[in-house]
């Protein structure tokens, strides 16, 4: 990546429009627009379009289930939330939870950006928040945190959405190493099938996804059949794995209730017991 993230204003921009066009259906984020700014809406109406609907649901359940995981993992007593490639997440802006302390941690460059988007929207930094400048590729996790006040033996939550398909294998399990050494660590994230599962019109869809993402530089390097996934968290050592396809999204967040199997983006939680 050379200079801040260009898909993290991508999703942003998709998170903000599902608060205009969709009224926050799913996920509801009052700072979604502000963070971007005063040219918010003409940045929206250039970036969004009647065919990106279905990431933009996408975005937003990935977004819901995360948060409703961590409000549950918080009302357990948890008092850590690391949003790891956090680009212009709003979460620390909106934290309900006096105790839930929040630690972003993002590519240096897209957290400058994300400072400079803050200070045009007029937004301060909440006192809950501490930014982690870290490059997932060139650093470990625990290395990063060092100095962050962030206690690793003190149970975690992990939100770390749309940053998978950008990330080595290597990346990929070094973070979830680190997760699993804290105590009833929690992490939820999105991954891609590989494009060979999807049926020809998903493909085409797909396909211009990944290949805009490729067009601004942050290529997608990993992809996963869901049975390799699970068994990717147990050999890190995970105890407990939910992973929600296509079908099982439908079902629980846009009342869609074929159960026809098919490929498509997955946002799975996995836990530490104990
Ligand atoms: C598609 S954006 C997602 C942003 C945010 N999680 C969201 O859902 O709005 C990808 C994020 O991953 C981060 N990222 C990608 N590769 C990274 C790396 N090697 N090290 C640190 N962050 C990285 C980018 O800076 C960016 O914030």
């Amino acid at each position: 990546m050379n200079g801040p993230s260009r898909t993290a204003l991508g999703v942003a921009l998709h998170r903000a429009a599902h608060q205009t066009l969709d009224g926050g259906r799913i996920f509801k984020d009052p700072f979604a627009r502000a963070i971007l700014g005063p040219d918010a809406d003409t940045a929206i109406a250039a970036r969004v379009t009647p065919r990106s609907r279905h990431f933009r649901q996408f975005l937003a359940v990935r977004a819901r289930f995360a948060e409703d995981a961590l409000a549950r993992a918080v009302a357990d007593g948890c008092e850590q939330l690391l949003v790891l490639g956090a680009g212009l997440d709003t979460f620390a802006l909106r934290n309900p939870f006096a105790r839930l302390r929040v630690f972003e941690v993002d590519h240096p460059d897209t957290q400058d950006w994300k400072r400079r988007q803050l200070g045009l929207a007029g937004l301060n930094l909440p006192p809950c928040l501490r930014l982690v400048p870290a490059d997932f590729e060139q650093q470990t996790l625990g290395a990063a945190l060092d100095e962050s006040g962030f206690d690793s033996l003190r149970p975690a939550f992990f939100i770390w959405l749309g940053v998978v398909p950008y990330l080595s294998a290597d990346a990929i399990g070094a973070t979830l190493d680190f997760v699993t050494a804290i105590p009833r660590a929690q992490i939820v994230f999105d991954y891609p099938e590989p494009l060979e599962n999807y049926d020809p019109r998903t493909r085409v869809q797909v396909e211009s996804l990944r290949q805009r993402a490729a067009g601004m530089g942050e290529p997608w390097l990993s992809y996963f059949d869901p049975p390799q996934m699970a068994a990717l968290l147990r050999r890190h050592g995970f105890d407990g794995v939910e992973d929600l396809g296509p079908v099982e999204i439908g079902m629980r967040y846009l009342n869609r209730p074929d159960k026809t199997p098919r490929a498509g983006a997955h946002v799975v939680r996995a836990w530490r017991d104990a």
